[in-house]
């Protein structure tokens, strides 16, 4: 499962390096590109896109047109997403989670989210059970300080509600033979088995609603790309139990302050954590990579290159909501009229009041956790 050359794109639902071409992705993973005429078909229902549409961070799809179709004549769909409590939530994980709680407003829809305690246990040599649990918890905090309604949110802890999992699990484990296992996921001969039996666990969210209330909806899965190998397995065998094929909405990484990747919690130098306190968010932007020349005299002849600057990056994804301010950014970038610094201490001050703010409501969502936890 791990590629030994350091240049070349990896993406698996483990391991993300190198340079990501999306274009490539959607090739190789068999995916299909968002299209305008799609995204005109999530407007109707939505109005204005989100700004995550409109950015194209969210591009690519399997089946989204299936489900719109199906809405449009009356049959609800599901959300699903999760989170692998591997370490605290960092701002690359609230991408797909801010776009999810967008979908959940407009079309008032339920949420299933999987925390996966036994899959960081499995996977992590050094992951005790303990702390995987305990993350889950804390990550659980991330999710709702996002506003996520208690009514429409149900978080499943795996270990702990395996009762309600296990019986699908065994189902779906049943259909899927180790040879597309190993196919999909790079299984090898030193891999633990609890590792080779887990992608069952991960799909069985996807059928969860109907088994509980007997409604048999889609579900909908916002992710970014690297969990699609899950949902290929899973899109096979679903018909075989009754159920429909999970759709997803693949988007991109956010990349971490380093060069060439996605934003890691297993990289926490290059990772902001949204417990981070300011002094740290500010050191970590400091050092961040950027479009930058070596010297100020030679960026302000030359310009910078804001293509491959992670800050810049950082206000496309989350940070500069105006679409006019953020290419008039770019152009001054380019033409070297804004310096790294200055764009630094900017996103920093955006960065630090939005944590300020999510801190609070973390807090307050200790008081409420116990209402999200999915029940019987
Ligand atoms: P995990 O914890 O690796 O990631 C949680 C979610 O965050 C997305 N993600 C990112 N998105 C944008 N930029 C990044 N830098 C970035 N890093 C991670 C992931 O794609 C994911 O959506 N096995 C899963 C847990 C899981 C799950 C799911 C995820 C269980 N069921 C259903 C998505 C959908 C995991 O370890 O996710």
């Amino acid at each position: 499962m791990v590629n030994e050359d350091k240049n070349e794109m990896v993406v698996t639902p483990w391991e993300v390096r190198g340079k990501v071409d999306y274009e490539r992705l959607i090739r190789e993973f068999g995916t299909q590109p968002l299209t305008d005429e799609l995204l005109q078909k999530i407007a109707k229902y939505t109005g204005k896109l989100h700004l995550q549409l409109q950015r194209k961070l969210f591009f690519s799809h399997r089946d989204l047109d299936t489900v719109l179709d199906l809405y449009e004549k009356g049959t609800k769909f599901v959300l699903y997403t999760g989170r692998g409590p591997s370490g605290g939530v960092h701002i690359g994980h609230l991408v797909p989670w801010i776009f999810t709680k967008h979908l959940q407003d407009k079309f008032d829809t339920r949420l299933y989210f999987q925390m996966t305690d036994d899959e960081k246990f499995i996977i992590e040599d050094e992951l005790k059970l303990e702390q995987t649990r305990n993350f889950a918890y804390e990550n659980a905090l991330d999710l709702i300080a996002l506003g996520f309604k208690p009514e429409n949110t149900f978080i499943i802890y795996d270990v702990q509600d395996i009762d309600i999992l296990y019986d699908l699990a065994l189902e779906v484990a049943k259909r899927i033979t180790y040879s597309t296992a190993k196919a999909t996921f790079g299984f090898q001969d030193s891999t633990n088995i609890g590792w080779v039996f887990w992608p069952a666990i991960q799909a069985v969210p996807c059928f969860i609603h109907a088994k509980l209330t007997g409604e048999n909806v889609p579900a909908l899965i916002p992710a970014a790309i690297d969990q699609d190998p899950y949902w290929r397995v899973t899109r096979d065998i679903a018909q075989k139990l009754g159920y429909y094929k999970p759709a997803q909405i693949h988007c991109r990484f956010l990349p971490g302050l380093g060069i060439g990747g996605k934003m890691s919690a297993s990289q926490p130098e290059t990772s902001i954590f949204t417990t981070d306190p300011p002094e740290l968010v500010k050191r970590k932007i400091w050092n961040a990579f950027t479009g930058g020349k070596g010297t100020a005299a030679e960026q302000k002849k030359t310009g910078a290159d804001p293509n491959i600057c992670t800050i810049f990056q950082y206000f496309v994804y989350l940070f500069e909501e105006d679409t006019e301010k953020l290419t008039g950014r770019e152009r001054k970038c380019k033409a070297g009229e804004v310096l790294c610094g200055e764009c630094k201490a900017v996103l920093a001050e955006r960065v630090n009041k939005f944590l300020a703010e999510h801190q609070k409501k973390r807090e307050k969502a200790k008081n409420i956790v116990q209402e999200f936890h999915i029940k019987r």
